[in-house]
C-alpha cells in the first residue's frame, strides 16, 4: 500500500482527460489528492473525474486562454481551499512538416497549447500556491525538450521552450517555497499518436532502447514524485523517462 503523500493537498492537471494527465489524475487521487481534471475536452474531463467521486472534479479550459486558466485556479480553490500541485500537461502534436514549408497557422497553434498555456497555467497557479504555503509545478516536456525529431519544428521547439521556462519559474520562485520541474517522457502509446500507423509505432518502439514504449502510469510515477515532499530539495530540473531514448 503506497504512503499517503497528497493527504489536504488540492492539485490542477491540465490535459487530465486522456493519457498521461488522466494516468496522473489517478495516482494523484490513490495518494491521497483532491484534483481539478482540466481538459479542453469537457465530455473527457467529466468521464476521468466521475471515477473517483468525492476526490475530483472537471473543469473545462482552453490552456491558451490566460483568463480560463485564471478561472481555473479560482476553480480549485473555491471547491477545496487552495492550490498546492500543478500537472502543466495540456499538449497537441500538431502539424507535421519540415521547418521550411511549416505552416505559421500550424506554428501558432502549438506553440500556444504547448508553450503559451504552460506560461498561462504557472503565472494563474504560483500566486495562488503562494497564498496556500508553497507547491510543487510539473510542467509535461517530452524527450523533444532536449533532442530534435523531423517534421516536428513547432513541437520540438514548444517542448524546449518548456524547459527553459521551467528553470526561470524555479529561480523566481525558489524562495516562495515554490518547485518547478520538467518531465520528458520518450515516445507513449496515448491517444496523441492516433494518426500514426501499427508499423510506425513498431519503428518508434525500436527507437527505445528498452525496445517498447513506456505507459502514461510510468510518467504519472514520476510526476508523484516531483509533487511530493519526497523531492523537497529537486527545483528548475528536467528529467526524461524514456526507456534510454535521450542516452544514445
Ligand atoms: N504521448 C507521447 O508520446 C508523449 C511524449 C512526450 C510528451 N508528451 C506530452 O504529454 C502531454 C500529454 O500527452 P498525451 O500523450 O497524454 O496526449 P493525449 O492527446 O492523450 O491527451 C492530451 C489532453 O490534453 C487536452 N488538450 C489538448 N489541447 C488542450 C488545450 N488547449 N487546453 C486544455 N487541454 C487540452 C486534450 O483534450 C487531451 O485530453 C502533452 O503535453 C504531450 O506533448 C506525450
Amino acid at each position: 500500500m503506497s504512503e499517503p503523500d497528497f493527504e489536504s493537498k488540492v492539485a490542477i492537471v491540465t490535459g487530465g482527460g486522456s493519457g498521461i494527465g488522466a494516468a496522473c489524475v489517478q495516482l494523484l487521487v490513490e495518494r491521497g489528492a483532491k484534483v481539478l481534471v482540466a481538459d479542453v475536452d469537457p465530455v473527457a474531463a467529466e468521464k476521468v473525474a466521475s471515477q473517483f467521486l468525492e476526490s475530483a472534479r472537471p473543469f473545462a479550459v482552453d490552456v491558451s486562454d490566460s483568463q480560463r486558466c485564471e478561472l481555473m485556479v479560482q476553480r480549485a480553490i473555491d471547491t477545496w481551499g487552495g492550490l498546492h500541485i500543478a500537472v502543466n500537461n495540456a499538449g497537441i502534436g500538431g502539424e507535421q512538416n519540415p521547418i521550411g514549408s511549416y505552416s505559421v497557422e500550424g506554428w501558432r497553434s502549438v506553440l500556444s497549447v504547448n508553450l503559451d498555456g504552460v506560461f498561462y497555467s504557472m503565472r494563474a497557479e504560483i500566486p495562488a500556491m503562494i497564498e496556500s504555503g508553497g507547491g510543487s509545478i510539473i510542467n509535461m516536456s517530452s524527450i523533444l525538450g532536449s533532442v530534435g525529431f523531423p517534421a516536428a519544428g513547432a513541437y520540438v521547439s514548444a517542448k524546449h521552450g518548456v524547459v527553459g521556462l521551467t528553470r526561470a519559474a524555479a529561480l523566481d520562485h525558489a524562495a516562495q517555497s515554490i518547485r518547478v520541474n520538467a518531465v520528458g517522457p520518450g515516445f507513449i502509446d496515448t491517444p496523441l499518436l492516433s494518426q500514426l500507423s501499427p508499423e510506425m509505432k513498431a519503428g518508434l518502439s525500436r527507437m527505445h532502447p528498452r525496445g517498447q514504449m513506456g505507459s502514461s502510469r510510468e510518467v504519472a510515477e514520476l510526476v508523484a514524485f516531483l509533487a511530493s515532499d519526497r523531492a523537497a530539495n529537486i527545483t528548475g530540473s528536467y528529467y526524461t523517462v524514456d526507456g534510454g531514448y535521450t542516452a544514445q
